[in-house]
């Protein structure tokens, strides 16, 4: 038997990583997250959005990084547990890459799911849980230092918004959209409950 694998997605303050980790205790799931989730992902990580002002990748350059991210993850990290049978939650997974890249960036959605699709051999969320907040919702909670995407701009960050809405839209059978402007208690509720319908 083959674990359970769902992905969170949303933009910045969507409070996903809050939730994701409700979920992962709850099921006694393995939480991990994109880009990291092994230590070569990780130092990718810190390359991608955190780089020193001289070496910001180029918008490709940061694509193809976070795919190779994820391939080490799933293989390292996902495919191995998923195999146990163990269930595992990630905190972003190839949703974030069709919006934030192919959306967002402007390469292109079915060009962006190509080179997800390599990166994990064909593996695929058997769930994507989208946390759809609003904007002022969203700035509200974002009391953090900002990351290099982050601070790509309102406009960038809308249409990241509108591309989940419309991949999740077209997809209702791996996608469930969920009202991120209520409390944390209560988004945990609607996860509940869109989890034991769906899983
Ligand atoms: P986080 O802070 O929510 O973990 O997200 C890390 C940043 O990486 C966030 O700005 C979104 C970005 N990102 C992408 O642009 N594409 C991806 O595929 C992933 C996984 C993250």
């Amino acid at each position: 038997m083959t674990g359970r694998f769902i992905a969170f997605e949303g933009g910045e303050g969507s409070g996903k990583s809050t939730q994701a980790r409700r979920l992962a205790d709850h099921l006694g799931a393995l939480l991990t997250r994109e880009p990291g989730g092994t230590p070569l992902g990780e130092r990718l990580r810190q390359l991608v959005l955190d780089p020193p002002q001289s070496e910001a990748p180029s918008d490709r350059a940061e694509a193809l990084m976070i795919a190779a991210a994820r391939a080490q993850h799933v293989a390292e990290v996902v495919k191995p547990a998923l195999e146990k049978g163990q269930d595992v939650v990630s905190d972003r997974f190839i949703g974030s890459s069709l919006a934030y890249q192919g959306a967002g960036r402007l390469l292109g959605v079915s060009e962006v799911e190509a080179v997800s699709l390599f990166a994990t051999d064909g593996l695929q969320a058997d769930l994507n849980i989208f946390i759809d907040v609003d904007e002022a919702t969203a700035q509200e909670r974002l009391n953090r230092s900002l990351d290099r995407i982050e601070l790509a701009g309102k406009d960038f960050h809308s249409q990241v918004a509108e591309a989940y809405r419309k991949i999740a839209t077209n997809d209702p059978e791996h996608w469930v959209v969920i009202n991120g402007n209520a409390t944390v208690d209560e988004v945990t509720e609607e996860i509940m409950i869109a989890i034991n319908q769906r899983l």
